[in-house]
């Protein structure tokens, strides 16, 4: 499938399940190296990052535990401005070591408000891993991720945990909006 339909609109393939899988592989090689003597607390951001953050784990050969968090920024193929904890973080991380698994960021609001509540809960560190980054979008600095699988110019994707009002996440690879 090199083009998919979704709302009327045409999505061309843009990154492979192989170039995927090896992004996977790099952003997961450098948190084992930084990880070595840790126990991080992977938190997924749901629901994007549900597909990044099980292939992600696999690929750790290290001891790691897993909570999650809902937050909704995006509705349909444009950011709100806004963030919704529609589930909160259930977990207490103080004095752990925190890294935030998201799929992309985008303008930071959705990661510069979620550290801003990690904070308050004095975990010993806090690190990001996105799947994707759109460099020229970002607002706010500190959303910046340690760990990055790949940046993308302004596009609107699909796919691997990216959605449409919810659908087009099961899609192996990622595809972007083709331009009018
Ligand atoms: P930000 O808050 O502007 O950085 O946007 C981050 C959130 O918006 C991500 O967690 C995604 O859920 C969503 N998002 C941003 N860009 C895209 C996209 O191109 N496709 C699907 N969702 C996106
Ligand atoms: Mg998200």
């Amino acid at each position: 499938m090199n083009s998919v339909s979704y709302e009327g609109m045409i999505f061309d393939e843009y990154i492979s399940k192989e170039e995927i899988a090896h992004m996977v592989q790099e952003v997961a090689d450098r948190i084992t190296h930084d990880y070595q003597d840790k126990k991080p607390i992977l938190i997924c951001v749901l629901h994007g990052a549900v597909f990044f953050l099980t292939d992600l784990m696999r690929a750790l050969p290290i001891d790691c535990t897993v909570a999650t968090v809902h937050l909704q920024s995006y509705d349909g193929v444009a950011s709100t401005g806004q963030v919704r904890e529609n589930v909160p973080l259930q977990t207490d991380i103080r004095d752990k070591d925190v890294i935030v698994v998201e799929d992309i960021v985008d303008s930071g609001i959705t990661m510069h408000y979620f550290k801003q509540i990690l904070r308050s809960r004095q975990p010993r560190s806090i690190k990001v891993a996105a799947l994707l980054t759109k460099p020229t979008e970002l607002q706010y600095p500190d959303a910046k991720p340690d760990y990055c699988g790949r940046e993308i110019p302004k596009k609107f994707v699909i796919g691997y945990g990216f959605d449409i009002h919810d659908y087009a996440r099961n899609l192996p690879a990622i595809y972007a909006l083709r331009e009018a």
